[in-house]
């Protein structure tokens, strides 16, 4: 099997080839294609990919090229993990709102908006040419943020993708953790949006564990998501960490306006963690690569590709359309829930009926990446102030025209309508 990684020069990508290595028995590779457009750093991240392939005795081979036809060319899947514009583009998403008195963070908020408006029709053109070029039924796996409107990006446009986020698998492993059992055994009651979701149950074995997790180690897990105990035990469920930037948005400001920005933390990780990836005698991840938000997401990644190409039928958190799983919201809405994945379709279980606590948000936030998508493919500053306005963390008038303004003039060179 061909695998293609679309922004493979990313420095997440030995975390991915460390999992094909340790993962061969459920997922056989016989080529990774690793493209990107920044040609030195793809030949870093090749350079050790192959190295940490080689040391697991792995027979896949790697290629790297700059060329993204030929990269898809022949891929019975293709894992789109870019971001266009790089840690500097991140960077102003998470500072130019805190001006407004607004968070400051890439997937969420005016931040995240900005984030979709450049990066839909980016992921788009790859998708097209996938269509184009890999093989009969490949599959699109999104990893790309903002991954729920990215995902309904490219279903809206016929292709066969679904969206992936590490958060549900991040859980599940640590409330394992918790629980001192395998992870396999853990499954999650897991609702909501990309970014944007609550567990409702955590079932060992088919049976709820939530109470007991929250009555023994409430302080553990509320350090863990940085949310404040109480949250927890009031609300009944174990909200991811993004519920943070809603739940205490002003308090969130307040540590964004003294703190260095997350994306400046992440740039120099990067360049000390490429400086690591030239050294032709390292062959395994560095530790340092678990200091990124990214874990379990090689696992998250294979389990998934595994799964799609095989038709083992099991069930794994995915993005995928609602069709009425939550009766609240259009069919056509992409939600974050667990799924049946088979090689033909990844379809949503049913899900126990949406608390209103939960359902509220999610509507809102449903119908502001309804707007957000809009604004990504017809462009226009009405448009990106209609989503913003739409968005819960902004609503205002005056406040949707300040941070429209300051999107438009933070990203002109990335949209090419502005
Ligand atoms: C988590 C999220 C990803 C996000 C990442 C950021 O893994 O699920 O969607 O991209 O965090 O991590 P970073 O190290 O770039 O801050
Ligand atoms: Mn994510």
């Amino acid at each position: 099997m061909r695998m293609t990684v679309v922004g493979g020069g990313s420095t997440y990508t030995p975390e991915l080839i460390d999992g094909i290595s340790r993962l061969r028995e459920s997922l056989s590779i016989d080529e990774v294609v690793l493209t990107d457009p920044a040609a030195e750093r793809l030949e870093l991240v090749a350079g050790l990919a192959r190295r940490i392939l080689a040391r697991g005795g792995h027979p896949a081979r790697v290629t790297a090229t700059t060329d993204l036809d030929a990269a898809v060319t022949g891929a019975d899947v293709v894992l789109i993990q870019l971001r266009v514009g790089g840690q500097a583009a991140r960077i102003g998403d998470e500072t130019w709102p805190l001006d407004c008195g607004c968070l400051g963070q890439e997937t969420t908020g005016a931040g995240g908006l900005a984030k979709a408006l450049r990066t839909v029709p980016v992921v788009l053109d790859v998708a097209d040419r996938v269509r184009r070029l890999a093989a009969p039924g490949a599959w699109i796996v999104d990893f790309t943020n903002p991954v729920g409107i990215v995902t309904r990006a490219l279903l809206d446009a016929g292709h066969r993708a679904v969206g992936l986020c590490n958060v549900a698998i991040g859980l599940q492993r640590y409330f394992a953790r918790l629980l001192e059992v395998a992870p396999e055994r853990v499954e999650l009651d897991h609702v909501g949006l990309n970014h944007l979701t609550w567990e409702r149950a955590v079932r060992l074995d088919g049976v709820d564990q939530l109470p007991r997790l929250l009555d023994r180690h409430a302080a553990d897990i509320a350090g863990h998501l940085h949310l404040p105990e109480s949250v927890l035990t009031r609300l009944g469920s174990i909200p991811s960490y993004y519920l943070r930037y809603f739940y205490q948005h002003d308090a969130v400001v307040e540590e964004q306006r003294r703190e260095p920005s997350r994306g400046q933390r992440v740039a120099d990780i990067e360049e000390q963690l490429l400086r690591m990836y030239a050294d032709e005698t390292l062959d395994e991840k560095p530790a340092l690569l678990s200091e990124r938000g990214g874990a379990f997401y090689s696992e998250a990644a294979i389990n998934l590709v595994a799964s799609l190409m095989s038709d083992r039928g099991d069930v794994q958190v995915v993005n995928v359309r609602n069709e009425g799983t939550f009766p609240f919201l259009p069919a056509e809405a992409v939600i974050e829930v667990p799924g049946t994945v088979t090689s033909g379709a990844v379809a949503p279980v049913k899900v126990e009926p949406v608390d209103p606590l939960y359902a509220g948000l999610i509507s809102h936030v449903s119908a502001y990446e309804e707007l957000a998508l809009d604004a990504a493919l017809r462009g226009g500053r009405d448009r990106v102030f209609r989503a913003l306005l739409a968005h819960p963390l902004v609503g205002q008038i005056n406040l949707a025209d300040q941070l429209t303004d300051r999107l438009l003039s933070a990203n002109r060179q990335h949209l090419a309508w502005a």
